[in-house]
């Protein structure tokens, strides 16, 4: 926007309509929603607040703010970094350079948690543990829904235990964080391993989309396969499960029928289970002998 624009007034309509038309012309996506999002974040309006304001002029203040973080968007950052958080699971997780954005299809993940733990309902205070927990997502989704689970939640980098820590304390959930390295470290065993860890093959990082280079490597790639990390938690996680456990991952759709197929020749029971884009993406495994 240039300096002329900032000091007309312009209505929110106007510059929502100009918006939309440089985020398009960027080759986002979703160029309306986006611009929707930005604007209810700079005027401080929800969704309804935004359509009512359409004829209101914007300050100066507020266009000057709009642009800056139209600027950064237009230089591919992600937009839940401007936003600086997201809704995601049941809860409102803060979002930072120091982890993984949580992703939509990781929901699948938590719903197939919280089936399992519905399996088990005569556990009183089913023991879980989330490995990887980045922003606290799984870990505190899962205890939103689940108020009496125990609820561990681990990960390989301070920055990211301490932004879950403080998405925990945001959301008032109660949940135990560990530094470790998967389950080195951790204490105990447990009725339910969830994980999201670290899944893509290095070469990956190559064709990565602009956004994806905000996420940390660490919590992105995963050896020359994508499945170093997985494999070794699998190995870990079978003497960390209670009688009638199980494992839960997310993985690369193109590795779960390869790690399925591992694990049922290391005595497991898995079924892999379709995102809502119908890739297999998520694997349910249990021990077959105890
Ligand atoms: C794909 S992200 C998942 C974050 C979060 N669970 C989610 O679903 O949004 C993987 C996370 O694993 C963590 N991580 C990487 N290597 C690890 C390790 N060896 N042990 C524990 N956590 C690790 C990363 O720091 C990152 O937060």
């Amino acid at each position: 926007m240039s300096r002329q624009h900032l000091n007309d007034a312009q209505s929110v309509q106007q510059l929502q309509a100009q918006l939309v038309h440089r985020l398009r012309a960027a080759g986002l996506d979703s160029p309306l929603p986006e611009a929707r999002a930005l604007l209810t974040h700079v005027l401080r309006l929800d969704w309804a607040g935004l359509v009512l304001a359409a004829e209101r002029s914007v300050t100066p203040a507020e266009a000057e703010q709009l642009e800056g973080l139209t600027l950064r968007r237009l230089a591919r950052e992600p937009l839940q970094h401007l936003l600086g958080r997201v809704e995601w699971g049941g809860v409102t997780l803060h979002v930072s350079p120091a982890t993984l954005i949580p992703r939509p299809e990781t929901e699948g993940l938590l719903a197939l948690a919280l089936k399992s733990l519905e399996g088990r309902a005569a556990l009183a205070a089913p023991a879980v543990l989330d490995v990887g927990t980045g922003t606290g997502a799984l870990a505190l989704g899962l205890k939103a829904a689940r108020p009496e689970a125990q609820v561990t939640a681990s990960d390989l980098s301070p920055e990211a235990l301490a932004l879950a820590g403080h998405n925990a304390a945001a959301n008032g959930l109660e949940v135990a964080f560990v530094l470790a390295d998967l389950l080195e470290g951790v204490a105990g065993s447990f009725d339910l391993i969830v994980s999201n860890p670290p899944y893509l093959p290095d070469a990956d990082r190559l064709e990565a989309q602009p956004e994806v280079k905000y996420d940390p490597d660490m919590a992105l790639y995963s050896g020359p396969d994508g499945l170093k990390l997985a494999r070794r938690l699998v190995v870990q996680a079978a003497g960390r499960l209670n009688v009638g456990g199980t494992l839960l991952l997310e993985l690369d759709p193109r590795n779960v029928g390869l790690l399925a197929a591992e694990m049922r020749l290391a005595n497991w029971t898995v079924q892999t289970h379709a995102d809502l884009s119908g890739r297999e993406r998520f694997l349910w495994a249990s021990r077959l002998e105890w």
